[in-house]
């Protein structure tokens, strides 16, 4: 469910119509709904009312400060994965103990800033991270509260490159390694094992990728406390697919049916790590059409926003719902499937400015008629949208807007220029 909805063929984000917010703030731009992340978020809060659950919202889907702000306020923590996204995290007013870090890189410098704010918990990636948290840990006289971040070796059934748990993956700890890693931590000083993580991969719309992972973490958690480890957590990462076509997500009850008994095994608190569930279907990228190229069959249409604002499509060949913001008027509810318009379509590429082929939203789409100045809506683009969005070409990257029933706000301005530029020094050394 989402709050973007034709009225008399206009869409609209919950009470306010998208082509007035185009008018007032320009293209491309990214809009999004605060009703349907706050229904997002508390449906997964609701579906594991059963067990004491922390919610922490994957910032790396969505990082502005308004959606951390709006999900802080629901009770979310967060799931961060660098110094940058734990400081958006606090800027936002999260309490460092409501955040959990991740992520196969991290820095010694980023290390000792999660540290120094106390954070609630590290999910280490490998056994040296975990040597240089107890080295950092001990030198600054505190003890780090980490989780092993396990490589359970599952397919979660999803793209390749947002598989995560796999063997072949770089992401978690060998359950060999591991498990010589836990008798061998017993002694170290920095660190105090509190948990297990494991995080299986990224828009997973099946059920038993996340039993079988969890199985295998819930059979280690033995071992790890035959060897004195006062397990308390059990991250079991994000994940929660969306349906694109259909604007909708596979219920997360279901989700949390499947994996409730396995978790109340464990004995242990659950950490959750969504991120796209909840954002995913809450945000639009609004584009206008420049140009309409005809080349023999192939119509193009080409829009002001490319592949620098909005990546899904050429990197991963991810499909997004598109029509006219503008649609026959008596169109109401839901964009249209296109495959069951009654109006006329016509086979489009859709396609950006930049100067690469990869540059397209879509193949072979149809879709009405549109022409030059026409606006466009690219759906379900408010997670690994805007945040994955580059200045590739020099173009400035989109501004974002916050719909609130009648209410609207700029939360990110769209760069300027002088922004473009900003860290650029024109410098001039002899030439040879
Ligand atoms: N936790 C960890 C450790 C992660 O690496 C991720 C996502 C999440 C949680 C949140 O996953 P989610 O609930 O959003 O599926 N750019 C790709 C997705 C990359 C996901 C990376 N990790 C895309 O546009 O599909």
């Amino acid at each position: 469910m989402d709050y973007f909805r034709y009225r008399h063929g206009l869409l609209h984000c919950e009470d306010v119509s998208v082509s007035d917010l185009a008018k007032a703030h320009g293209t491309p731009l990214y809009v999004y709904s605060t009703r349907t992340i706050v229904e997002h978020f508390r449906k997964v809060r609701d579906a594991f009312s059963r067990i004491p659950t922390l919610v922490c919202y994957s910032i790396k889907a969505n990082s502005g400060l308004s959606i951390l702000n709006l999900l802080r306020k629901e009770g979310a923590g967060f799931d961060v994965v660098s110094e940058g996204e734990l400081r958006r995290a606090l800027a936002a007013g999260a309490d460092p103990k409501t955040c959990v870090f991740a992520g196969v890189g991290k820095r010694e410098e980023e290390v000792r800033f999660a540290l120094s704010k106390g954070i609630l918990l590290f999910d280490v990636e490998s056994a040296d991270e975990l040597r240089l948290i107890d080295r950092l840990a001990t030198e600054m006289g505190i003890v780090a509260p980490v989780a092993l971040r396990l490589n359970p070796d599952v397919d979660p059934q999803t793209h390749t490159y947002i598989t995560t748990g796999k063997r072949e993956n770089k992401f978690g700890i060998d359950l060999t390694v591991a498990a010589s890693l836990v008798r061998e931590m017993r002694s170290w000083k920095g660190v105090r094992l509190v948990g297990l993580h494991i995080h299986i991969g990224s828009q997973i719309v099946k059920v038993e990728p996340y039993v079988q992972a969890l199985t295998r973490v819930v059979d280690f958690m033995a071992a790890c406390r035959e060897a004195g480890h006062k397990l308390e957590m059990l991250d079991m990462g994000g994940g929660f697919g969306i349906f694109y076509k259909e604007k909708t997500a596979p219920p997360v009850t279901e989700f949390a049916d499947a994996v409730t008994p396995l978790v109340l095994r464990s004995g242990c608190r659950l950490v959750l790590e969504p991120g796209r569930f909840i954002v995913g279907n809450a945000g639009v990228m609004l584009t206008q059409v420049q140009y309409i190229k005809e080349s023999g069959d192939l119509r193009f249409v080409i829009c002001d926003a490319g592949m620098n604002d909005l990546i899904r499509p050429s990197l991963y060949g991810a499909y997004h719902r598109i029509w006219p913001a503008t649609t026959d008027p008596s169109h109401e509810g839901e964009a249209p499937d296109e495959e069951r318009w009654s109006g006329e379509t016509v086979k489009s590429e859709v396609v950006g400015p930049i100067c690469e082929s990869g540059d397209f939203f879509a193949h072979e789409r149809r879709l009405p008629r549109v022409g030059p100045g026409e606006l466009l809506v690219v759906f379900s683009a408010g997670a690994y949208g805007y945040c994955m969005a580059s200045n590739y070409n020099s173009h400035r990257r989109p501004a974002e807007v916050l719909v609130s029933g009648t209410a609207s706000a700029v939360i990110t301005g769209r760069e300027t220029y002088e922004d473009l530029m900003r860290n650029e020094r024109l410098v001039d050394l002899p030439r040879p």
